[in-house]
């Protein structure tokens, strides 16, 4: 990879910068994630008395914010205005998943099914069609991708669904399939590696979201960036709508020790990221 880069970006060895080789985006990536040191002040600020009456002024303060920004719709006070109308009933099981979504943190530690998880990987990322149905090319997939490049990769770790072992699975969307990278449990790694530890209690599966960013940039060069974090995004919802039509509960979390997610599904971290988790599991 550094190879291919080298006769990609000549210009970047001058001085001999390792950081020259890095792509902007890649730089951003590295300087926005969540490190060890994050979740070490996270763990402080939970136990330690002085260090949980700054957070909690920190949190005062970041409410009076919200009570200011958050209900801040815009509105065009001086435009003409016109009420719409209600839901068709068209909408069905649609409209419900939708009205009911909400981040659930509390989970009951019980299973889900093997169906579930398979009906939950196929509405995340699964692919519903070809573009060539006939030579089965150019497949296309439950969400949309720029370019229909589908950067993205994911890994369901699963804790507790019936009739898998527990460990590090790879979902192969081309044949609906899981592959087992590394059996094994995985709620001690979960709680070090979760900013929000009790969202490390009870879950079933946590579906990592990667990104593989070459497989965009390459088309679109620094934009394929930002097309993979719209795509991550497209994808957490499409399972976060399908968890709550299956009667699961599901949280997205960006709050999480990169490295560390990381290491436990075997990405590099450069050319392969894990970008964003879903956990999903039985309600409390
Ligand atoms: C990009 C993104 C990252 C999030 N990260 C976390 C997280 O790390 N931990 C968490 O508990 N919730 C996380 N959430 C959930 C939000 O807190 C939640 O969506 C918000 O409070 C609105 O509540 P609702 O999802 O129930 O409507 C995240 C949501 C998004 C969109």
């Amino acid at each position: 990879m550094a190879q291919q880069r080298q006769q990609g970006f000549p210009w970047q060895f001058e001085g001999g910068c390792l950081h020259k080789l890095l792509r902007l985006y890649e730089l951003y990536h590295e300087r926005s994630k969540k490190t060890r040191a994050d979740k070490e002040l996270m763990r402080r600020a939970q136990h330690d008395p002085l260090q949980r009456t700054a957070m909690h002024s920190a949190e005062r303060a970041l409410q009076e914010h919200y009570e200011r920004v958050q209900y801040g719709s815009k509105q065009y006070r001086r435009s003409p205005r016109m009420a719409l109308p209600p839901l068709p009933q068209q909408l069905g099981d649609l409209a419900d998943a939708i009205r009911h979504r909400r981040s659930v943190r509390h989970f009951g530690g019980l299973p889900i099914s093997l169906v579930q998880l398979a009906a939950l990987l196929f509405c995340g990322y699964g692919v519903t069609g070809y573009e060539d149905p006939q030579r089965r090319c150019f497949p296309r997939r439950a969400v949309p991708s720029g370019g229909g490049l589908y950067p993205l990769e994911v890994y369901p770790l699963v804790l507790a669904v019936e009739g898998l072992t527990p460990g590090v699975y790879h979902y192969e969307a081309y044949t609906h399939a899981l592959e087992l990278l590394t059996p094994g449990t995985l709620d001690e790694a979960l709680a070090q590696h979760l900013l929000h530890e009790e969202l490390a209690i009870g879950p079933a599966v946590v579906v990592v979201l990667s990104g593989l960013f070459e497989r965009s940039s390459v088309k679109y060069d620094e934009s394929g960036y930002r097309y993979t974090l719209l795509e991550a995004g497209h994808v957490g919802h499409a399972l976060s709508l399908a968890a709550t039509a299956l009667g699961l509960g599901a949280c997205p979390v960006a709050g999480f020790v990169e490295d560390g997610v990381n290491d436990l599904v075997g990405l590099d971290g450069v050319d392969e990221t894990a970008l964003y988790l879903l956990v999903i599991g039985q309600r409390w």
